[in-house]
């Protein structure tokens, strides 16, 4: 990937994890540690949950980009990203190694990409894979994710009604992420195709306070961004 400019530095999307920090892959960890400039995404006002997971391992010294976006619903404006690639880019053309964190792993649905995606022809850059939240919160569940020939689908919460329901009738397993405002519809989905007792809820898989409900003892007033739901259609299909 990218650059040629040999003076440049190297722009590394190091994968986080889902929130423990032990979770944390001892690549990301040395990297973290050598990197002069760490960017990390981050509301528009308050602090970042990927900053956090690291906050542990950060070296006194570092310059902090943090990477406001805001929460307006839908997907943060490109303008977001282009101003922050700007940034990066003029901390690696001053030969500064810059580390961006990313929640989980950079290359699943990770707003990493979406700096990857203007940088990575012009700068060296290396991905560093993360322990996902579909893995974090399948352990915490004590449910593999999918068994045998078993298709597992991961959907996003936000999509339309009609589409969940065509490709949620459809998977034998699934992950629907990005719940958050759409739990509601999400809940009547998963009820009319008869599969609600299959599907179980999990919020801030892996942090102290991680919770795991069923689906009909969740208040949809009160459901986090870092939450998602697990089904199992076929029961727990890896038993013998
Ligand atoms: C934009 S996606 C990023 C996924 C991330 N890159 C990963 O590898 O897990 C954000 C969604 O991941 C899920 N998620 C991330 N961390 C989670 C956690 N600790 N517990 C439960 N769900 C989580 C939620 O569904 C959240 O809305």
């Amino acid at each position: 990937m990218g650059g040629d400019q040999a003076m440049s530095g190297t722009l590394y999307g190091l994968g986080v994890g889902p929130g423990d920090p032990e979770l944390l892959t001892v690549k990301a960890l040395r990297l973290l540690r050598a990197a002069t400039v760490v960017a990390y995404p981050a509301p528009e006002s308050g602090g970042s949950f990927a900053r956090s997971i690291v906050a542990p391992y950060l070296e006194d010294g570092i310059v902090e980009v943090p990477i406001r976006i805001p929460i307006t619903g839908g997907e943060p404006g490109e303008a977001v990203y282009d101003r922050a690639a700007a940034m990066l880019g003029s901390h690696l053309d001053a030969g500064r190694d810059v580390a961006v964190l990313c929640e989980g792993d950079p290359f699943f649905y990770g707003s990493f990409m979406y700096l990857f995606g203007r940088l990575a022809d012009r700068y060296p850059v290396e991905v560093v894979p993360g322990v996902s939240s579909l893995m974090a919160c399948a352990a915490a569940l004590g449910a593999p994710l999918s068994a045998r020939n078993d298709t597992l689908l991961v959907i996003p919460a936000p999509l339309p009604a009609g589409i969940l329901r065509v490709r949620l009738a459809e998977a034998e397993a699934a992950a629907i992420i990005k719940i958050g405002r759409h739990f509601e519809k999400v809940r009547g989905v998963l009820t009319d195709l008869g599969i609600v007792d299959c599907a179980r809820y999990v919020e801030r898989a892996t942090l102290d306070n991680q919770r795991i409900v069923p689906i009909d003892a969740v208040d949809p007033a009160d459901v986090p961004y870092f939450s998602l739901i697990l089904v199992h259609r076929r029961g727990a299909a890896w038993q013998p």
